[in-house]
C-alpha cells in the first residue's frame, strides 16, 4: 500500500490498540460513530467465545480530525481494551518481580511455534498476544475510515458467507450484476434485499434456511470441543474502469488485493471470479465478451473475470472469494508438547471462537477497502475531497452503464 498507509500496534490483552491511518484526503468527515458501526459488525456470529461480550469496540480519534474532518494528516485512533483491569499484571509493562508462570505449550495452527523459535521467546504469550486476531480490529477501524472515503465515488463493499464447515449455500454475486442494465432498479432493490438478509444472519449467510444449517453445524462442533473454518465472498460495486494497473507486477489490483485479503489471520486461499473454474473450461467459456449500447453503456453478459482484466478494475463488480481454516484454539486441545521438557502435552488453550467466519468477513471488507482507496487516490490524485472529486468528474464520463 502507498498512497494510503496504516499501522497497528497493541496486544490482545494490553492496554489497548492503536492505529495511524496515512495518506488520507484533506475533508473527509468522520465520526466515532460511524468506525464503531463496523467494530460491532466485526463482534458478531454465532460461535464467537465470551470475549465478544466484554469488548464492546469503539475508536477515539486522537489526531487527524477536527470539527468532524479529516485534515490531510495522519489520522491517530485508539481502542481501548475493556478487559485490561484483568490483566494488569500478566500483561506488565514494566519488569515485575512476581512474574506469572510461563506458557510452554504451543498450539498447532498458530503462531506459537515458530514465533517462539524465532524470537527465543520461552513464554508463549509474548507471541501469541500479539498474533491474536483481536489485532484486526484496527484494522477494521481503518478500513471503516477508507470505506467513508470510497463512498464518496460511490464505491460500495459488502461480504458474505458462503459455507461453513462444509455447509454450502448457493447464492453468488458472479452473475448477478452482469448483462445490459446490470444496475437497474429492480436488481440494486434485489441486493438490498439479500444484504439486509446477510446484515440480519447470526453467520451473515443470504439464505436462512442454509444459515440455520451452518448454526446447527457450529454447535455440534462447539459441543464436540472443535472449530470450524468457511467460506465467503467479497463483492465491491461501482469501482470506476482503471484501478490498478498492467504496467508492473507490484501495481495489479489482484496483486494487491491477494496480498492485503491474504494477510488475514487463518485466510487460506483466494479465488477472483470464477476463480479455480478457469482450468476446467476453454477459453470460449471463461472470457466475458464487450458489448456497448447507447443506454448501458459497456456492458458483459457473464463475469467470470470479476471484475479484474490485466491487473485493472475493468467495470464489472470485483467478485473475490477466500477460505478460512478452522480455529487452531480447540476446548478439547490437540496434541503438543511441552518446550522447556520436550515431554507430551496437550496444547495451550485459552477462551476461544468456534467459528468467526462471519467476523473475518468484516476484516476482508476493510482490507479490500484500504486497498481500492489506495489505488482510487492513486488514480484519482489530489489532496483534498474536492480536489478528488473534481478530477473524478474527469473519468466518469467513460459510459459503464450505472
Ligand atoms: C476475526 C478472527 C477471529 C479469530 N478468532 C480466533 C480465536 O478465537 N481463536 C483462534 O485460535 N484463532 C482465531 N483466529 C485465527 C487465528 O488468528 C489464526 O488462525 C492464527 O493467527 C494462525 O493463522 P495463520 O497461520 O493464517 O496466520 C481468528 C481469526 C480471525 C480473522
Amino acid at each position: 500500500m502507498n498512497r494510503i498507509r496504516f499501522l497497528t500496534a497493541g496486544e490482545s490483552h494490553g492496554q489497548a490498540l492503536v492505529t495511524i491511518v496515512e495518506g488520507l484526503p484533506a475533508g473527509l468527515e468522520l465520526s466515532e460513530d460511524e468506525i464503531a458501526i463496523d467494530l460491532r459488525r466485526r463482534q458478531r456470529g454465532h460461535g464467537r467465545g465470551g470475549r465478544m461480550k466484554i469488548e464492546q469496540d469503539r475508536v477515539r480519534f486522537l489526531a487527524g480530525v477536527r470539527y468532524g474532518k479529516t485534515l490531510g494528516s495522519p489520522v491517530a485512533m485508539l481502542l481501548e481494551n475493556r478487559d485490561w483491569p484483568n490483566w494488569t499484571q500478566k500483561m506488565a509493562v514494566a519488569a515485575i518481580t512476581d512474574a506469572v508462570q510461563p506458557l510452554h505449550m504451543p498450539r498447532p495452527g498458530h503462531a506459537d511455534f515458530a514465533g517462539m523459535v524465532k524470537y527465543r521467546q520461552d513464554d508463549l504469550r509474548n507471541i501469541l498476544e500479539r498474533s491474536s486476531a483481536r489485532e484486526t480490529a484496527m484494522r477494521v477501524a481503518a478500513g471503516a475510515v477508507a470505506r467513508k472515503l470510497i463512498k464518496q465515488f460511490k464505491v460500495s463493499i459488502f461480504g458474505h458467507v458462503t459455507s461453513i464447515g462444509g455447509v454450502r449455500g448457493n447464492f453468488s454475486a458472479l452473475d448477478f450484476f452482469t448483462g445490459e442494465n446490470a444496475y437497474n432498479a429492480e436488481r440494486l432493490a434485489r441486493w438490498q434485499v439479500k444484504m439486509d438478509d446477510v446484515e440480519h444472519s447470526p453467520v451473515a449467510c443470504a439464505d436462512p434456511v442454509i444459515g440455520t444449517e451452518m448454526i446447527k453445524n457450529i454447535d455440534a462442533a462447539a459441543a464436540q470441543g472443535d472449530s470450524l473454518g468457511g467460506s465467503f465472498e467479497i463483492v465491491v460495486l461501482g469501482a470506476p474502469v482503471g484501478l490498478g494497473s498492467h504496467v508492473h507486477w507490484d501495481r495489479r489490483l489482484d496483486t494487491l488485493l491477494s496480498a492485503a485479503l491474504m494477510s488475514i489471520p487463518a485466510i487460506k486461499a483466494i479465488e477472483f471470479g470464477l476463480g479455480q473454474g478457469v482450468a476446467e473450461r476453454p477459453g470460449s467459456q471463461v472470457h466475458d465478451e464487450l458489448f456497448y449500447n447507447d443506454n448501458s453503456g459497456y456492458y458483459r453478459a457473464s463475469n467470470n473475470a470479476g471484475g479484474i482484466e490485466g491487473g485493472m478494475s475493468n467495470g464489472e463488480a470485483i467478485i473475490i472469494r477466500l477460505y478460512m481454516k478452522p480455529l487452531p484454539t480447540l476446548s478439547q486441545p490437540l496434541q503438543s508438547l511441552d518446550v522447556a521438557t520436550h515431554q507430551p502435552q496437550k496444547a495451550f488453550h485459552e477462551r476461544a471462537d468456534v467459528c468467526a467466519v462471519p467476523a473475518a468477513v468484516v476484516v476482508a471488507e476493510a482490507m479490500t477497502a484500504l486497498t481500492i482507496a489506495n489505488t482510487l487516490c492513486e488514480k484519482l490524485g489530489g489532496d483534498s475531497i474536492t480536489e478528488m472529486q473534481e478530477h473524478f468528474k474527469d473519468i466518469a464520463h467513460v459510459p459503464l452503464g450505472w
